[in-house]
């Protein structure tokens, strides 16, 4: 996948807002919240920004079981294991990954990429055949860009296996307005318009990894990634 990188971003200090939530499930063996309570998923350099951008933006916890995430894995680490982590480049988007396309599946990894499309493209939209799975090492990460708007359309959405992590989003053109999101293990994002093409995306380095605050611990972390043509 060509992405476009932008140059790094510093950090943002503004104090954290609290945002929208909209998904609530069980989130207990997570340690970032007790049972009962709705996850905060979403927060942002301003509550104008969560509510404006907030919009564009989706986390869905536990959207697939344990059980399909096995049945994700079993399909895909044998072809994974083959291929070596990359360190080296590092004017690349992404550091510490291996990677690889996928156009067919079997039947049960099928039904579940079925279903994120579902959730995440409008019914007749054109797809990008191949779904894009990245394997990030425990100390992987990926650097902020934007996704090549020749080769990619409007709605990016990615399942997150086997690892919590933490998605930053900054404006290009103001790197004072950012949001962070909490993407758990399981859960699956969906980035759309403006928080697809004005802000740039990215994963967070294990020891910058936090989330309004609270440490959420980068295992190897692989992303099964869906994206739409451009119009
Ligand atoms: C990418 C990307 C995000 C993810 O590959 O362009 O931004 O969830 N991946 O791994
Ligand atoms: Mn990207």
């Amino acid at each position: 996948m060509t992405l476009l990188l932008n140059a790094a971003k510093s950090v943002p200090k503004a104090a954290f807002y609290k945002s929208l939530v909209r998904y609530s499930s069980s989130l207990a063996d997570s340690g970032l919240k007790a049972e009962g309570e709705v996850p905060l998923l979403i927060v942002g350099s301003s509550r104008d920004l969560v509510n404006r951008v907030g919009t564009q933006v989706e986390v869905r916890t536990d959207f697939i079981t344990e059980y399909e995430e096995a049945e994700l894995l079993q399909e895909l680490e044998p072809g994974l294991k083959k291929k070596r982590y990359e360190f080296d480049h590092w004017d690349d988007a992404i550091h510490g990954f291996r990677e690889t396309e996928r156009v067919t599946w079997g039947a049960a990894c099928q039904t579940i990429i079925d279903r994120v499309r579902s959730v995440a493209f409008a019914s007749g939209s054109s797809l990008l055949g191949p779904v894009h799975v990245l394997d990030l090492d425990k100390a992987g990460y990926i650097k902020p860009h934007i996704d090549s708007v020749k080769f990619c359309g409007s709605t990016i959405t990615g399942l997150s296996l086997l690892s919590d992590s933490v998605m930053r989003l900054v404006k290009n053109d103001a790197p004072s307005e950012w949001l962070d999101m909490l993407l758990l293990r399981r859960s699956l994002y969906i980035l759309r318009d403006r928080a697809r093409y004005d802000f740039t995306h990215e994963i967070l380095k294990d020891e910058e990894s936090l989330f309004n605050g609270q440490r959420v611990p980068r295992q190897r972390r692989i992303a099964v990634i869906c994206r739409n043509l451009p119009a």
